[in-house]
């Protein structure tokens, strides 16, 4: 799908009082990565743990561990996400990444950050609050490259940024920039667990890297997805 055309799909839904979470490729985003991510991990590990989802937008890959019989709190940094949450009887709060230490915000076994970190201006600063957690799940748009590069990319505001930058900034990691930074928040086992599974019309796990540089190719945006965890029992 072009971008054009991607334009008007929000700007129709806007339109029509529905939110860009309503357009039938974010549908299909939710159910290849929930796909992907199943495919590659051990449920039953996770029993019991506390579930903390940030940038949930509707929330709808948190409704997923819910039903599977999860505790799960959803987060936002926009308000109006946080209340459609709280309205369908979902835990949910107000939580802007780039503002507020994900560690400050309550006591969280596992993180669910798909679709997210791409969207923050200072996304070490959300890493390093990671670091209590015994599992970080990351789902993300990245850049290719070898190197470790964080470019800053202007997204878009108004009714084309109910799912972008709370700031209006993003960025656009390499996949070494995200796992050095994982690592040195102290996951010692970094997965990377991209697949085909998981492509939907937007987006691609299954890229080559030629370490171009480029975050996007013939209108699919590059992607990436790890399980990070800490191995001792006890998190830091
Ligand atoms: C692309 S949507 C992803 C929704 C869902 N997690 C998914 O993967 O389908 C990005 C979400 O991140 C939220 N977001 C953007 N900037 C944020 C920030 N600084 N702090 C917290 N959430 C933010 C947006 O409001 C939006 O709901």
């Amino acid at each position: 799908m072009n971008r054009a055309l991607l334009r008007l799909q929000h700007l129709g839904s806007f339109l029509a009082g529905r939110t860009v979470f309503d357009s039938g490729y974010y549908r299909e985003s939710e159910s290849t990565r929930l796909m992907n991510l199943f495919a590659h991990v051990d449920l039953d590990r996770w029993r019991g743990m506390r579930i903390l989802e940030v940038g949930a937008g509707p929330g709808r890959l948190g409704d997923a561990f819910v039903k599977l019989g999860f505790s799960v709190t959803s987060s936002d940094g926009r308000p109006e996400h946080v209340d459609a949450l709280r309205a369908r009887g979902r835990n949910a709060f107000v939580l802007d990444l780039d503002r507020t230490p994900i560690d400050a915000s309550g006591e969280f076994d596992l993180i669910l950050a798909f679709g997210v970190l791409y969207h923050l201006a200072q996304p070490a600063f959300f890493l390093r609050g990671c670091g209590k957690a015994k599992v970080l799940l990351l789902e993300t748009a990245v850049c290719d490259s070898f190197a470790p590069v964080l470019p800053t990319v202007r997204e878009g505001g108004g009714w084309r940024g109910q799912d972008q930058a709370v700031s209006r900034v993003g960025t656009r990691p390499s996949p070494c920039w995200v796992e050095e930074q994982c690592r040195s928040v102290g996951f010692e086992s970094i997965r990377d667990i991209s697949n085909s599974l998981g492509n939907w019309s937007i987006g691609r796990f299954d890229w080559e890297a030629r370490g171009a540089g480029e975050w996007r190719r013939e209108g699919v945006n590059l992607r990436k997805m790890w399980v990070c965890e800490q191995q001792h029992e006890t998190a830091r």
